[in-house]
């Protein structure tokens, strides 16, 4: 694998979820092979999760890592080409990608969409910028687009609990206050198309997501049909697609409680966090012993490792 930007990447995914639960069952298996190698981890964009669990998987295989918050430590990086870079950006992607190349044997990069131009957004610019320029392996540590080690954290979770061999799995719309991107959504459906799942997907009207994503799937705007006899419900926040980066709806009725639990087959609950408690799921849920956000927090730093693994030794 030279890059991993999107689930696509993988070539064989059920196997790849097999590795990493044997991984996550002897995680210090391969601590030597990232010896002498670094990892650059580039966040364009806040976060928790993804940038301890990456480093600490960096870790369990014997790299080093570097971190660097460019919000507010970084030079301000111009992405469009040929522009007359007399404003507030000081440095050119060209460089600065080449640079830390210089710096990292793999390159982890976070941005986030802007929400304000789809197509922008969906040209996916930063991540793509840093793939293009930079001389070393790029991975996506959450992009405008995509979130992949995210999906690959929660199929990992989904396997260890599912019940049955082609559990059902609802992606549900959750309210939020802030206009949030489309990438969790996005993975979560293509990760869920490499595998056993029956996956349904349930929004208000006008929040349907991109249709080449969701080709094929069935898409209810009835949340208490779509929870009927679910086995997974996986909440997330996503803003309107249609009516781009906007929020449409105030209140709490998509909110995910223990009355629309009641309703599904006794379904573990799922989240990538972080979460708004009693805006997204009221804590009843949350707090329940079918909850599986602890876990899936987790699994993010096996997800984590056998994809750095995987780019390391440029295995498939
Ligand atoms: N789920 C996730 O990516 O969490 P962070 O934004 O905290 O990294």
């Amino acid at each position: 694998m030279k890059k991993f930007i999107n689930i696509s990447d993988i070539k064989d995914y059920k196997s790849l979820v097999n590795e990493t639960i044997d991984l996550k069952n002897n995680p210090n298996k391969f601590n030597n092979i990232g010896k002498n190698k670094v990892l650059g981890l580039i966040f364009f964009n806040p976060s928790l999760r993804t940038r301890l669990s990456t480093q600490k998987a960096a870790l369990q295989l014997g790299m080093k890592t570097l971190n660097m918050n460019f919000i507010n430590e970084g030079w301000q990086i111009e992405f469009e080409d040929h522009v007359i870079m007399s404003g507030n950006k000081a440095e050119h992607v060209k460089e600065a990608a080449k640079v830390i190349s210089q710096y990292c044997d793999i390159i982890g990069i976070r941005a986030f969409a802007s929400l304000n131009n789809r197509v922008n957004d969906h040209k996916d610019i930063v991540l793509n910028s840093f793939v293009d320029h930079s001389t070393v392996p790029v991975l996506n540590m959450e992009s405008s687009i995509a979130h992949p080690l995210q999906a690959l954290a929660d199929s990992i979770t989904i396997e260890e609990n599912k019940k049955s061999l082609k559990p059902k799995v609802v992606l549900t719309w959750a309210p939020h206050p802030k206009a949030l991107p489309h990438a969790v959504a996005n993975s979560f459906i293509n990760m869920s198309k490499r595998n056993d799942y029956e996956l349904v997907i349930t929004n208000p009207e006008g929040y349907n997501l991109n249709p080449e994503i969701t080709k094929g799937i069935k898409v209810l705007h009835d949340q208490k049909e779509a929870f009927k006899n679910a086995d997974f419900i996986y909440a997330k926040n996503w803003s309107s697609y249609d009516n781009y980066g906007k929020i449409l709806i105030n209140d709490d009725s998509w909110m995910i409680n223990e009355d629309k639990m009641n309703l599904t087959n006794n379904a573990q609950f799922m989240h990538c966090l972080p979460v708004r408690r009693n805006v997204v799921v009221s804590d009843s849920v949350i707090d329940s012993n079918n909850s599986l956000i602890i876990q899936q927090a987790d699994n993010r730093t096996y997800a984590a490792q056998i994809i750095l693994k995987k780019l390391i030794n440029n295995e498939k």
